[in-house]
């Protein structure tokens, strides 16, 4: 069996993307384990979930450091002393600079609740709904300076219903995401994956599946 890559994760809040992280890691052949949670908000929801789970936590609070270097020389630090191999974002709500990105990159992963490079940023499903989308969804990308931005490694389509709100529209794609992002962690993991000319390759074309149409494609045109 090959080694699993040393997984640690970033997280800001509830945690719900570890969780799916860590439900998919009970799984003996998952290519990748989890060893530390790092959250840079205190008390975050998530940080219980990496206790139940067994998994090493950290608080560095961002609120404790002068500037963004010495904040990111404290989350090396905990990363280094967990060998981590492998980062995750997991809902970390934090703009890293571009010496933390160039030296994690494409071995950093963040998933998006958008169909990127659309809707980048915050409130994303409140502009999904202001902009009458019919198809929205969910993106893991490989990290790089800019917000939200990167090598796409998968995506996953959601509809969007016509009485949605921004509540309903989120927990439909939130469920989604845990989806993706377990199966995107394990193709990057795994080896399966990797970036050239910042493009993502790996996959075979032929592992598409078929269009999602939004309103549905009748049987007959
Ligand atoms: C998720 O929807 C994630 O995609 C989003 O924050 C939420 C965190 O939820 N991340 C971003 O918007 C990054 N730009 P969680 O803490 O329950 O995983």
């Amino acid at each position: 069996m090959t080694t699993k890559k040393r997984v640690g994760v970033l997280i800001s809040g509830r945690g719900s993307n570890l969780q799916a992280l860590i439900d998919a890691n009970q799984a003996p052949d998952y290519p990748a384990e989890l060893m530390v949670v790092i959250s840079n908000v205190p008390g975050a929801r998530g940080l219980d979930r990496a206790t139940e789970a067994g998994i090493q936590t950290c608080v560095i609070d961002h609120k404790n450091f002068a500037s963004r270097e010495d904040f990111e020389a404290e989350l090396e630090t905990a990363l280094n002393e967990a060998g981590v191999e492998l980062l995750c974002n997991a809902g970390f709500m934090r703009l890293l600079t571009e010496g933390f990105v160039r030296h994690w990159l494409n071995r950093h992963i963040n998933i998006h609740p958008s169909l990127l490079p659309a809707f980048k940023g915050l409130h994303t499903h409140r502009r999904v709904l202001e902009t009458g989308a019919k198809i929205t969804g969910c993106t893991v990308h490989f990290v790089r300076a800019a917000m939200d931005d990167g090598p796409i490694v998968a995506q996953a389509a959601v509809t969007v219903r016509p009485h949605d709100t921004e509540d309903s529209l989120a927990a439909r794609v939130l469920e989604a995401e845990h989806k993706l992002y377990a199966h995107a962690l394990k193709l990057v993991a795994a080896g399966t994956v990797r970036v050239e000319g910042e493009h993502v390759v790996g996959m075979a074309p032929e592992a598409g599946q078929t269009a999602l149409f939004s309103p549905p494609l009748p049987d007959t045109l």
